[in-house]
């Protein structure tokens, strides 16, 4: 039997952090297994905010390693670079002629970052979300693994892909029974332990690489040095005892969260371990779990950097896989809207 498929990406806008690898990446390495991946870098959304062109390839690279590095399988999982494919662009133009203008309004994460844009807020970011559905919808996955931040960008993708099926596909009762819809209409899939981690400076914001402030996370290439700082430094309380889940004490719970999923302890026998404990005690025992897994990574990270023939070799497989499934899909769609063939 088919495995069932999922598709997901990481934006290449400066290094990946813990909320990138706790809350998906580590979840798609264990999805690897039993599940076809289809796995990119999402360039064409990292130039939706200003970037620089010289930087932008090495980022594009950089995320590449860093899955390598966290655990895909390059031979298992389709890894590939989103604007090597046109399709995407081309279902996002397709898309953006049936969504109504007013369900991108609403989106938060246009709103939080166009509040930072101020009067250069572009088009691009607008219609970031439509663009999102096109790289899911091209690949038809099953299931959608991410952070609990992109659940509406995800119920927005279920939204345009029910809107085509509406408008352009078989209608009447007898006829939906026997065709089936045009596009499948996937899940988000959120798993709760890491879908939200908090930033270091402040228990109650998100851990984001646009944060100013580096020492608001643990980036996967920090080497032990900068960990053993920027957790000396993070936020705390003035209790002693640490708990999970006090709603007074958010940093308290993201710290023990971190501990928890970086040691494979269970939550019990984490609670039961620090109940007594002051921070003193506690920040050395996370540093020192946080480099134990992150140095096999940032190691792994560093040498694909050194090879990067070996990386491109992975990305061009990648793309030609890719593109088998996605020209199908797009050309499926074309032909329902009406659109002439390719002479
Ligand atoms: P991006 O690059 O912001 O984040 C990549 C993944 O990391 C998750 N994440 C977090 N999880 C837990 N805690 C955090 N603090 C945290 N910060 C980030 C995100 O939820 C995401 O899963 N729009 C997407 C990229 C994208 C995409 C797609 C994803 C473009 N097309 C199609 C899936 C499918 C984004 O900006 O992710």
């Amino acid at each position: 039997m088919a495995q069932p498929r999922i598709l997901s990406g990481v934006q290449p806008t400066g290094n990946l952090h813990l909320g990138n690898y706790l809350g998906a990446i580590r979840n798609w390495v264990n999805l690897q297994a039993d599940h076809e991946c289809f796995l990119f870098m999402a360039d064409l959304h990292a130039i939706t905010v200003p970037h620089d062109p010289a930087e932008l390839a090495n980022n594009v690279r950089k995320v590449a390693a860093t899955y390598l590095a966290c655990g895909i399988d390059p031979k298992v999982s389709t890894v590939f670079v989103q604007s090597h494919l046109s399709a995407h662009s081309e279902l996002a133009w397709l898309f953006n002629c049936i969504t109504p203008l007013n369900w991108l309004e609403r989106m938060i994460q246009f709103k939080e970052k166009a509040i930072k844009q101020g009067e250069n807020v572009s088009i691009g970011l607008q219609g970031y979300p439509v663009l999102q559905a096109a790289d899911i919808l091209l690949y038809e996955p099953d299931f959608v693994p991410v952070g609990e931040d992109q659940k509406q960008h995800l119920e927005l993708t279920r939204d345009i892909a029910s809107r085509l099926n509406h408008l352009f596909g078989p209608k009447g009762k007898k006829a939906k029974k026997e065709a089936p819809p045009i596009l499948k209409v996937p899940e988000p899939l959120i798993q709760k332990a890491g879908a939200r981690v908090m930033s270091l400076t402040d228990g109650t914001k998100k851990m984001s690489k646009s944060d100013p402030s580096e020492l608001s996370r643990i980036d996967l290439t920090d080497g032990p040095d900068l960990i053993k700082k920027k957790i000396k430094k993070c936020k705390t309380d003035p209790e002693r005892g640490l708990v999970f889940d006090n709603p007074e004490r958010p940093e308290c719970n993201n710290l023990l969260n971190l501990y928890m999923l970086l040691s494979g302890k269970d939550k019990d026998s984490v609670a039961a371990e620090c109940a007594d404990m002051g921070w003193g005690q506690f920040k050395p025992l996370l540093t020192d779990t946080l480099v134990e897994a992150l140095t096999p990574i940032r190691e792994k990270h560093d040498a694909l950097m050194a090879d990067t023939a070996y990386l491109d070799e992975v990305l061009r497989d990648g793309r030609d896989r890719a593109d088998a499934l996605a020209s199908v899909t797009l050309q499926k769609v074309k032909d329902t809207m009406g659109f002439m063939k390719p002479l």
